[in-house]
């Protein structure tokens, strides 16, 4: 692909439209015309309020379908929310604030609201906003929990607005919305044809049948990875620890507790890979006799646990490995990138994430993360504090470099650059 000659990811792809109750929502009509133009098979769907501001006939007569506004058409509705399961893309453009909380909040009052639940696909969002609504701190936290969701919210722009007001809230061109559509599809598809095995969570230890030995990871990292990978095209397999997160779909996943059992199941895994990276916190040591019943306190002064080395997955697995591209993660609390350089060679990987868990506002249990990620061909990227999904997404793109031999990451990142209006 060259700039003179960019691939058309449209062409084909089927977008869904929603538009919302904003003085703006006369710009869908043009953005509809812009979708199609490039061979996109677009549906509308508008909220009750935009239907105030433009009629339906407008857009029915474009994109030459029935234009659905109403919760209670239920066929039409059902039809719906598998056309948005079914979607590639799903662009809401304008977003009202109203629309942006009930986004946020998971609420599903109407069709639009409740389609945006049922979709699979990437969601671009453009939000378009009076009176210095874009900077009150409830829009403010409602945009970082969409964007931490991995949805795509265009900021507005600044600019005269409906009231007369000068501020940030005008729609976003839609020249920047086409790229972000753009990109989106572009990334959905940068990884199909890979089989990614990905290992998240912690492991538990049994000491005797009630009680564990664990850590503290949530698994968000992993779920993630697994998720980014997914959107991306890839077919993957996640395999994790406890965790107490929602199984994300369109993803096997196989449920684990101890290190050995995870052992087992990415060692059944790995021929089908292509690409595995773990990102879970597997136990270094485990109970070396976990006791059959419970073990009782009374008659005793102290407890002395004997433990012994849980398997190391990634050493197990670098050592069967044929094609595959290794990856692991490096959680260190001290000298970051001298143990992450340890790591990646000790456990023969292609890469390495590294990232030090006592940074503020990254690390366990967090929705953020730092990293600098490391990779066999002596590369060092290095990726500020962001929400974890886009932290994977850095991820599988320094992956796919690597994959390219390395020589497209410069241009790989350009093109990211030039597709993204993040
Ligand atoms: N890992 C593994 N098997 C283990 C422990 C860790 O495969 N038994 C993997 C982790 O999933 C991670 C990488 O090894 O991808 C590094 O894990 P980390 O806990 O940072 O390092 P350790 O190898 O456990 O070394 P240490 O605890 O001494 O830092």
């Amino acid at each position: 692909m060259t700039h003179s000659d960019p691939v058309n990811f449209l062409q084909g792809k089927r977008i869904l439209l929603g538009v919302t109750g904003s003085i703006a929502a006369y710009k869908a009509v043009s953005l509809l015309r812009a979708l199609k133009a490039r061979g996109a098979f677009v549906s509308v769907v508008m909220t009750a309020h935009a239907t105030e501001f433009v009629t339906p006939l407008t857009f029915e007569v474009l994109s030459g379908e029935r234009v659905v506004t109403d919760l209670f058409q239920m066929h039409e509705e059902m039809k719906h929310l598998s056309a948005s399961e079914n979607a590639d893309a799903m662009v809401i453009a304008p977003a009202t604030a109203n629309f942006v909380a009930k986004a946020a909040l998971g609420l599903a009052d109407d069709l639009l609201s409740t389609m945006l639940l049922a979709a699979q696909c990437p969601i671009i969002v453009a939000p378009a906003m009076d009176g210095g609504m874009w900077e009150h701190p409830t829009v403010v936290e409602h945009v970082n929990r969409l964007r931490a969701r991995g949805v795509v919210v265009l900021d507005p722009e600044e600019g005269p607005l409906a009231s007369g007001r000068v501020a940030q809230g005008r729609l976003v061109c839609e020249e920047k919305i086409l790229e972000a559509v753009q990109s989106a599809l572009r990334l959905r598809s940068d990884w199909q044809g890979e089989h990614v095995l990905v290992s998240a969570g912690p492991t538990q230890e049994a000491i005797d049948p009630v009680r564990f030995i664990s850590n503290r990871s949530s698994g968000k990292m992993g779920y993630a990875v697994a998720e980014a990978a997914r959107d991306r095209g890839a077919r993957v397999v996640l395999v994790t620890g406890p965790t107490a997160l929602a199984r994300p779909c369109g993803v096997e996943v196989v449920s684990v507790t101890s290190a050995q059992e995870m052992a087992e199941a990415m060692c059944r895994h790995l021929e089908w890979a292509t690409v595995v990276i773990m990102a879970a916190a597997v136990a270094d040591f485990c109970p070396k006799d976990p006791a059959s019943q419970k073990l009782k306190k009374s008659g005793r002064s102290s407890l002395v646990l004997e433990l012994e080395p849980a398997p190391d997955i990634l050493t197990i697995l670098s050592a069967r490995k044929t094609k595959q591209i290794l990856v692991g993660f490096a959680a260190e609390t001290e000298h970051l990138l001298e143990h992450a350089h340890r790591k990646l060679t000790d456990k023969g990987l292609d890469a390495i994430v590294a990232n030090d868990v006592t940074q503020h506002g990254g690390g366990f249990g967090s929705d953020q993360n730092a990293a600098v990620i490391l990779t066999r061909d002596g590369r060092r990227r290095e990726v500020p504090l962001m929400p974890k999904r886009r932290l994977a997404d850095e991820i599988l793109t320094e992956i796919k470099s690597l994959r390219a031999g390395g020589r497209t990451s410069t241009a790989m990142a350009r093109e990211e650059d030039n597709g993204r209006a993040r």
